[in-house]
Order: C-alpha cells, then sequence, then structure tokens
C-alpha cells in the first residue's frame, strides 16, 4: 500500500516537473459534492491551474454523457483552457477568467490554430456553486453536455471513454480578455499549452443527476 502510493506520488512529481501525461487523481468537493478527477497543470512557474471533471458512475463509452468541469485558477491567470480531445483544433474548448467576484466561461472550437470561434454544438450551464473571484484565485464550475462526444469537421465522432483516460491539453495565458463579462469576448494567444492523460474512472459519482439538480443545473439525462 506504502510502495504504491509512494509510487504514484513519485509518478506524479516526475510528471509535473517534465510535463509529461499523468493520471488524474480523485479529489471531494464538500461545496458541490461532487468527486472529480483532478489534475495540476503548469500555467508559468508560479501558477497551477487545477483541472476537475465530474462524470456520472453509469455513463458509458459510445454514449454522450454530461460532465461537470471545474477550474481553479490563481489571479495572475488571465484566461485557463480545457481542450476536451487533447489539442487546439476540431475539438470542443471551454474557457473562463476571472470577472468582477466569478466568473465568465464560454464554450470554442477552432478549425485553425488561430482565435476560437463560440462553439454552439454543447450546452454549458454555470453551476450555483463553485464560481467566485476572489483577492487570490478565480474559479469555474460548469455542467456540459456535449462535451464528450463530438463530431469534427471530417465527420469523424470521437467518444471519451468515462472507465479510462481520456487525452486532455490546457491552454493559458497571463493577459486578460478584453471583456471580461462577455462570454464572446475575444481573449489573447496562449502564453503556455501541455497535454495530459486525463483518468475519467477517479470522477465518477453515484446519483450525478441529483448532485447537478442540487447545484442548480439540469442535468440532460434524469
Ligand atoms: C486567442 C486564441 C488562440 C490563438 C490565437 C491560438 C493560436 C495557436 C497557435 C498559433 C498555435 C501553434 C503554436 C505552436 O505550435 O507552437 C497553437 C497551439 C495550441 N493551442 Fe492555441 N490559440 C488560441 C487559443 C487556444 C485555446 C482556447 C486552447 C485550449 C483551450 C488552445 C490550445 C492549444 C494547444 C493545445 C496547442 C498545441 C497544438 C495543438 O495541440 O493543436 N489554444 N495555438
Amino acid at each position: 500500500m506504502h510502495l504504491a502510493s509512494g509510487i504514484t506520488w513519485a509518478a506524479a512529481v516526475v510528471g509535473l516537473a517534465f510535463g509529461r501525461p499523468t493520471a488524474a487523481a480523485a479529489y471531494y468537493d464538500a461545496e458541490t459534492g461532487f468527486t472529480f478527477s483532478e489534475y495540476k497543470a503548469a500555467c508559468s512557474l508560479s501558477a497551477t491551474i487545477t483541472y476537475r471533471v465530474a462524470i456520472p458512475n453509469d455513463a458509458y463509452y459510445g454514449q454522450s454523457f454530461d460532465a461537470v468541469l471545474q477550474v481553479v485558477a490563481p489571479n495572475s491567470v488571465g484566461w485557463a483552457g480545457l481542450a476536451w480531445g487533447g489539442g487546439m483544433v476540431s475539438n470542443p474548448l471551454t474557457v473562463g477568467w476571472a470577472n468582477g467576484n466569478t466568473a465568465t466561461v464560454t464554450s470554442r472550437w477552432a478549425n485553425s490554430r488561430s482565435t476560437p470561434s463560440l462553439y454552439t454544438g454543447n450546452s454549458l450551464q454555470k453551476l450555483s456553486t463553485g464560481n467566485r473571484a476572489n483577492g487570490t484565485h478565480f474559479q469555474f464550475t460548469v455542467l456540459c453536455s456535449g462535451c464528450t462526444q463530438w463530431t469534427g469537421s471530417s465527420g469523424f465522432q470521437t467518444n471519451l471513454n468515462p472507465q479510462g483516460s481520456n487525452k486532455f491539453a490546457f491552454a493559458c495565458s497571463g493577459s486578460r480578455p478584453s471583456q471580461p463579462a462577455s462570454n464572446t469576448s475575444s481573449f489573447p494567444y496562449h502564453d503556455a499549452h501541455s497535454y495530459w492523460s486525463h483518468d475519467f474512472s477517479a470522477g465518477a459519482n453515484a446519483d450525478f443527476a441529483n448532485l447537478v439538480m442540487r447545484n442548480g443545473g439540469r442535468p440532460s439525462v434524469l
């Protein structure tokens, strides 16, 4: 047991130090009640962004299932984005930033490596909990319906695996969006990006739909 956790810890440290993919760990969030699979990504030497994903425990591969994404970032981060398919192009991008005492979240899609457009192929709902900005950090928590299955420009359908690891990518910038209150705002090019393997099984939740509703969301499957 001790040996196993030692190996996991060592792998996590090596993964962070060299930017290599690392499996996500389980994190229970007392505020929302979700158990998330969590990964910490280095945006700069001093800024770490936490990406968390919670899913239903009865989701199966090949089906579009809802996912709750929670992102926590220090205020030195101007925007933080997640690429659900592990690259910038042809997959759902979820991007958020601080806005006053809360966060703005936007759904985007890029057909090339240039500013992503607004994406309407999925639905993002900010939950009534887990969205804030204060003197040190900002945090957003959204329910995404349509982030785990999508069709790319070639017509090829991608399905994420609820029981295993999925290739993720993130990007971030130290500079801020031009209109922070608006989810249609433009935002500057990233300063950093990287990839990892996110183990969804660590964030499987029994009674997921009820948890979503308790946090003010409308699940796509009841
Ligand atoms: C202002 C908007 C953006 C611009 C102008 C932009 C532009 C670019 C450019 C020019 C590259 C190629 C650079 C290189 O290979 O060194 C790149 C790569 C990349 N970008 Fe962006 N980007 C933007 C937003 C985003 C967002 C929102 C995400 C994710 C949420 C993202 C994720 C990535 C990733 C992961 C790569 C590495 C190559 C790949 O995996 O496709 N980008 N971007």
